[in-house]
């Protein structure tokens, strides 16, 4: 439907800071966020026609939009080794994994074919402004950003997420079939997870522009309509108490490290004779409860910056280079004067009250108050405008600036 019309691309704007929260939304039609986390969100699908009204008012003026990332351009980043990237044919069942040469991707003309693009929020600047908009969310619970371009026909069949997902049409229609079913039995002969009795209850026609959001568990199956189809997946993740507790009790263990007094040794002067020799002895688990008690290992407060750090933690494919030329910590201070600090595109940013985690460690611990204020402000604007700071070359601030992890805005 795209090809034969001159069409350009639609250019998402940045989500304004502190939108209402109880004022409709156009993403979400006529409903506010605080309406849709308290009747939807993880609890039933909710279509939206025309979240993205730009694209509904292009079709009354003639100047149609697409994407904001071409077919073309889209292809190209399934080449890259950076690029998570996956290719499945329908017709029949097969499923590849990148980075692709040129020549494995089907061209767009072609049935049946589906490329999957994952994290591509760190490659490309509309993506990253899409995902903008569902900072009515906690960041902790934010997965990436995954585009799909398919060609006519194409799909990953009828199946089930774990995650919580927004699916935005972006180019092309692709016709979404869904359904509550209990059984989520898959077809065991298959290459990918594919149901083995999907059941359809209510199917819809997504126009560019509209968008639907699915909570776990719920089956669904979308296939292309037009060749070049694009639906870009806001997906959330959601650990499991295990994932937590091991990463939180594994973070707390190390952090005893730090503990110098904890190297002093059990002892036991108020031990009697026993017969029990085998067993563990009482003095020992007492004392062992108090300090416990003492560290607060007991109590949940403990745990927390270790979860958070670890949420804090970047996919396992970023990438951070050290800026070509570094600024000297002078130099660094002037330009913070001028210039906006970006977190880096795959930086992840995590505050637990005050202290903030970058990338998987505590940036403020120990940290100059205004170096403090200045991720606080990084964590919640993911931004710094114009800081005045001291000290530069000690703070965290400038280390994460020469790691990568924070980038001028050019
Ligand atoms: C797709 O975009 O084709 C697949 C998205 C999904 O079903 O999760
Ligand atoms: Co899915």
């Amino acid at each position: 439907m795209t090809s034969f019309y001159l069409s350009k691309p639609y250019e998402p704007p940045q989500a304004p800071a502190n939108l209402a929260l109880g004022e409709p939304w156009a993403l979400f039609g006529s409903i506010s966020p605080d309406q849709f986390m308290a009747r939807y969100w993880h609890k039933k699908p909710l279509l939206i026609r025309g979240a993205i009204p730009a694209f509904t008012l292009s079709t009354q003026d003639g100047a149609l939009l697409d994407s904001p990332i071409s077919a073309k351009e889209l292809l190209k980043f399934a080449l890259q080794d950076e690029v998570e990237a996956r290719l499945v044919k329908s017709n029949p069942w097969s499923f590849d994994n990148g980075p692709f040469s040129k020549r494995a991707i089907p061209s767009i003309n072609k049935p049946d074919w589906t490329l999957l693009l994952q994290g591509m929020e760190a490659h490309h600047p509309a993506a990253a402004k899409i995902l903008s908009w569902f900072r009515f969310i906690p960041d902790a619970r934010l997965d990436d950003l995954m585009i799909s371009i398919a060609g006519i026909g194409g799909g990953v069949g009828p199946h089930f997420d774990s995650y919580d997902v927004f699916l935005i049409q972006m180019s092309g229609r692709r016709q979404w079939k869904i359904s509550e079913q209990k059984d989520l039995s898959l077809n065991p002969n298959l290459p990918l997870k594919i149901l083995r009795n999907f059941k359809p209850e209510q199917e819809w026609v997504l126009e560019p522009g509209d968008m639907l959001y699915l909570p776990p568990h719920v089956a669904h199956d979308g296939i292309a309509l037009d060749g070049g189809c694009q639906t870009w997946s806001v997906g959330f993740r959601s650990p499991s108490f295990k994932e937590l507790l091991q990463e939180g009790l594994w973070r707390l263990a190390e952090s005893l490290e730090n503990i110098p007094a904890l190297e002093s040794k059990f002892a036991d002067p108020q031990q009697g004779a026993t017969h029990n020799a085998e067993q563990l002895p009482e003095e020992l688990i007492k004392q062992l409860g108090s300090k416990l008690k003492e560290l607060k290992l007991d109590q949940i407060d403990g745990f927390l910056p270790g979860i958070t750090a670890y949420l804090s933690e970047p996919k396992q494919q970023a990438l951070f280079d050290a800026p070509d030329r570094p600024l000297k910590p002078n130099a660094f201070l002037k330009k913070l004067g001028a210039n906006r600090l970006l977190p880096h595109l795959q930086t992840r940013i995590l505050s637990l009250g005050k202290q903030v985690y970058c990338n998987g460690e505590s940036m403020t611990q120990g940290q100059a108050t205004d170096i403090l204020s200045a991720w606080q402000s990084i964590s919640a604007h993911k931004e710094l405008r114009v800081g005045r700071l001291k000290q530069p070359d000690q703070s965290s601030l400038y280390e994460a600036y020469l790691a990568g992890w924070l980038v001028f805005e050019h």
